[in-house]
């Protein structure tokens, strides 16, 4: 089964994949912390984006790179002594840390590759001479296969300098024995090309000759010449592109495309440990490959879910095939197991509702829990071009009257929510309860015709059959955000580091 897991990475490694399991691993990581979290949430306003900046612990500034040091320490002395050493130098925090957490992840994943294995790191100049060195350390220098240069063309206005317009990408493998398909790149038009034929005259290899004395040629087809390291042929993803969702750091397709043909067969898995909007999920899902994504914002995990979805919506079977194949952090599936996720243990309970605020939703979970007068989680949406407003969502995972939804319509007031979702199963729900849900009213904003209940009643088994909480504009802003990213420019990249 295909599995996206959203969470830390580290975790996900350490403690839900097995070891020597994954062919191909190819990661494309932030260059640095807040920035990673940030381009997600960055045109929300703070009050907005607070809780679900809470919600991610981050990585790579909220956790002592010094914890993690020492904890490479315990399994390879060699690394904890590069990356102390660093430490010691005049070299800023911000990249020994990056680097510490790079190389302690790094080294999990090396662990998680079949001896055939490859692995991919895609960076840029800023960071790429000290990641290789800290992939030399962890898959030994005989191991190094290639750096690639990615040449692309984009608008860049960096001054007195030359334009950078490349990334870099380490190829490394895990033993000398690995699988490789040799990729090409055509060496010249038309498609078909002319070959002169040869035999053997009078014991020797010669051109043969036709009985009139000329040489016999043939039509070849142009496979092309064998694929070099520096790769000029793809280029940035452009604004009006088709595969364009818009997450900020997202790599084209036709990039994974030549990884994963060249490293990988059918049948094989593909992993990417920092999957962002998914392209080497869907690459490798278009390639007949089985995948695993990790991504640590549960809005990302969800794009790379409706990404994968999407192009089936008009065929039920196929749909369900892809959907039913597909096992987000163990999540449920269906109604039997959403209730035996509500009904176990207080942890399952809170894992039931997340599961349905932020992958079923794509709202943002409420840290401050409190039993009464709180919510679970919202979502916030455009009302007009400027504006926007809340949704506030309650769950409930077990027995509810109509004093619940009660309560519930004056916790909305109280926070001048514009919507109340309240989430329950089917069996729950009663005619007083959905009598006083009406009864509460209407939402309207100013420039829609449209009106929306004010309290709404929402089944886990209506969220499983793809239905959600009505409201303005399909996307939620926080959802929406991640579409809706410029793209990045060099300067952006460098800013991190000055
Ligand atoms: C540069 S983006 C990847 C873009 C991706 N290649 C694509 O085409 O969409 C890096 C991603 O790593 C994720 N990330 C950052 N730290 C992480 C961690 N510790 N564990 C898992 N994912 C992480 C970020 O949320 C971000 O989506």
């Amino acid at each position: 089964m295909n599995k996206l897991y959203y969470g830390d990475n580290l975790d996900i490694l350490k403690n839900s994949i097995e070891d020597e399991s994954i062919d191909l691993i190819y990661i494309d990581p932030p260059f640095n912390s807040k920035r990673a979290y940030n381009v997600l949430f960055e045109s929300i306003d703070m009050t907005d984006a607070k809780a679900q900046k809470e919600a991610f612990a981050d990585t790579w500034s909220n956790v002592s790179y010094m914890d993690e040091m020492y904890e490479i320490q315990d399994f390879d002395l060699d690394l904890y002594r590069f990356l102390h050493t660093l430490d010691n130098l005049r070299i800023s925090k911000s990249i020994v840390s990056y680097l510490t957490i790079m190389t302690h992840r790094i080294y999990y994943m090396r662990k998680k590759l079949k001896n055939t294995g490859s692995f991919y790191l895609h960076c840029d100049p800023t960071m790429s001479h000290y990641l290789k060195i800290v992939c030399d350390l962890i898959f030994d220098k005989k191991n190094f296969r290639n750096e690639i240069v990615w040449h692309y063309r984009r608008w860049s206005n960096t001054a007195k300098i030359f334009q950078k317009m490349h990334d870099i990408i380490l190829f490394y493998t895990k033993t000398t024995e690995y699988i490789f398909n040799t990729q090409y790149q055509p060496y010249s038009h038309p498609e078909w090309i002319e070959e002169t034929v040869r035999g053997i005259v009078n014991g020797k290899l010669a051109r043969l000759k036709d009985k009139e004395g000329k040489y016999i040629k043939r039509k070849k087809e142009n496979i092309g010449v064998p694929m070099h390291d520096a790769w000029e042929d793809i280029n940035f993803i452009g604004p009006t592109a088709k595969e364009r969702l818009g997450y900020h750091t997202q790599k084209p397709e036709t990039l994974l495309e030549r990884i994963i043909n060249a490293s990988s067969n059918e049948g094989d898995l593909v992993a990417d440990f920092f999957c962002g909007c998914g392209t080497t999920i869907a690459i490798a899902q278009k390639l007949s490959r089985r995948w695993i994504g990790v991504d640590i914002s549960h809005l990302a995990v969800r794009l790379v879910y409706d990404r994968l979805l999407k192009p089936f919506e008009g065929e039920r079977d196929a749909y369900e095939k892809i959907r039913s194949n597909i096992d987000i952090n163990g999540f449920p599936k269906d109604i039997a197991s959403a209730q035996d996720l509500a009904k176990s243990t207080d942890k399952s309970r809170m894992r039931f509702q997340d599961w349905i605020i932020e992958i079923m939703m794509n709202g943002v979970s409420n840290p401050q829990k409190t039993a009464d007068g709180g919510f679970d989680g919202y979502l916030t949406f455009n009302k007009s071009e400027k504006g926007k407003d809340v949704v506030l969502i309650e769950v409930k995972s077990g027995n509810v009257t109509v004093k619940n939804i009660r309560e519930f319509a004056e916790v909305v007031e109280k926070q001048k929510a514009s919507i109340g979702a309240f989430v329950c199963f089917a069996d729950q729900v009663t005619k007083p309860m959905l009598a006083w849900a009406k009864e509460c009213g209407h939402y309207k904003p100013e420039i829609w015709k449209q009106k929306y209940q004010k309290i709404q009643i929402i089944t886990v088994e209506d969220l499983l059959a793809g239905k959600s909480v009505s409201y303005p504009l399909y996307q939620n802003l926080t959802f929406k955000t991640a579409t809706n990213i410029p793209m990045k420019t060099d300067n952006d990249a460098n800013s991190l580091f000055d």
